[in-house]
């Protein structure tokens, strides 16, 4: 009960626009730093060049949201290709992920295109890879779209996607999206009962499911989760089936499960961190909070001992 309010006290605040915006001013509060890493570019390498030094590999995301001007997208576009400018600059093992709603795609899909194009021109330049998160359902048909023109109109290999094991069009997702590499996550928006499974025994079947058919057509695969149990199976799996460990990763968001990242670095599996940065941490800090009610004593150390 308790944590179903707390839940949605922090859902509610990370869809604050004032909120947001003012968090913008006051740089990292609240123990935000726990899980965001700065908020420049260089603060964002610096880390990721302290998490490659441990064994593991990074994705940067630079935070946004509610972009809703082309002033705005065509500036988050910019950030990014600078973003993989420095990370070319510096040698950093890592990659970017972007979400498409920053860069354009409530305001015009072609447009969105364009930036993306941008983007993924940049990332070739520097031999780097662009995963495109998948966000709340109303965007996943475009988003599976815009992948698939990028891929074979433009002919960009160096972009993939998410796909979430709560939805019920996933199995069908993976056949379509067979060779591409895909982030494999559980889902992490609210959705309807009429296109989402609700319940966690039946998104965590749905989830291996779709793990096991992607690696068993070959295809590189991200497995994107915090539950040792679906990890452990993962493995099992993967040794069953004589599945190469170059073939997959698992990854994890930065400052969750810090120990269970380095173990399974240590295993030799490859482990890449999210690294979110940027100055617009309000809304992902509160929906880390949201998720789990234990980030909140997390969250809550972090303040104090600042
Ligand atoms: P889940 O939350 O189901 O937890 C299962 C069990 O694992 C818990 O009961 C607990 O025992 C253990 N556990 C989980 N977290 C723990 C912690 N912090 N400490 C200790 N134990 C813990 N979603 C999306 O819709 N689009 C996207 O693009 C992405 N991208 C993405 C990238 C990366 C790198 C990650 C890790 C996740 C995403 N997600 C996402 C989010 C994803 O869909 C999902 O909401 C969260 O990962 C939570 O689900 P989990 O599989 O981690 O475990």
């Amino acid at each position: 009960m308790l944590a179903e309010v707390s839940k949605n006290v922090f859902l509610h605040a990370s869809q604050n626009r004032v909120l947001n915006k003012a968090a913008k001013k006051w740089g990292l509060k609240f123990g935000a730093s726990q899980v965001v890493a700065g908020d420049t570019i260089e603060s964002a390498i610096r880390k990721v060049n302290q998490l490659n030094q441990k064994g593991l590999v990074c994705t940067l995301d630079h935070l946004g949201e509610f972009v809703s001007s082309r002033e705005e997208a065509i500036e988050a576009t910019q950030y990014n290709v600078r973003t993989l400018e420095a990370m070319g600059k510096s040698g950093v093992n890592c990659n970017l992920s972007v979400k498409m709603t920053q860069l354009g795609l409530d305001i015009d899909p072609n447009f969105c295109m364009e930036n993306m194009r941008r983007i993924l021109e940049t990332a070739k330049k520097y031999n780097n890879f662009v995963r495109i998160d998948m966000e709340d359902y109303a965007h996943c048909q475009i988003t599976l779209d815009i992948l698939k023109e990028l891929r074979q109109i433009y002919g960009y290999d160096n972009v993939g996607t998410v796909i979430q094991a709560y939805l019920f069009r996933a199995e069908q997702d993976i056949k379509d999206l067979k060779g591409i590499s895909l982030r494999l996550v559980k889902g992490a928006y609210q959705e309807s009962p009429t296109v989402a499974y609700q319940e966690k025994k039946e998104i965590d079947n749905n989830y291996m499911r779709i793990i096991e058919e992607h690696l068993l057509s070959g295809s590189y695969t991200a497995i994107a989760s915090h539950d040792h149990n679906i990890i452990e199976k993962v493995k099992e799996f993967a040794e069953k089936h004589h599945i190469n460990r170059n073939q997959f990763e698992f990854q994890m968001l930065y400052g969750f499960r810090t120990d269970m990242q380095l173990s399974l670095a240590k295993e030799g599996y490859k482990m890449r961190v999210y690294v979110p940065f940027g100055n617009d941490w309000f809304g992902y800090f509160m929906r880390r909070m949201a998720e789990r009610p234990q980030n909140v004593a997390f969250a809550l150390k972090g303040f104090f001992s600042k």
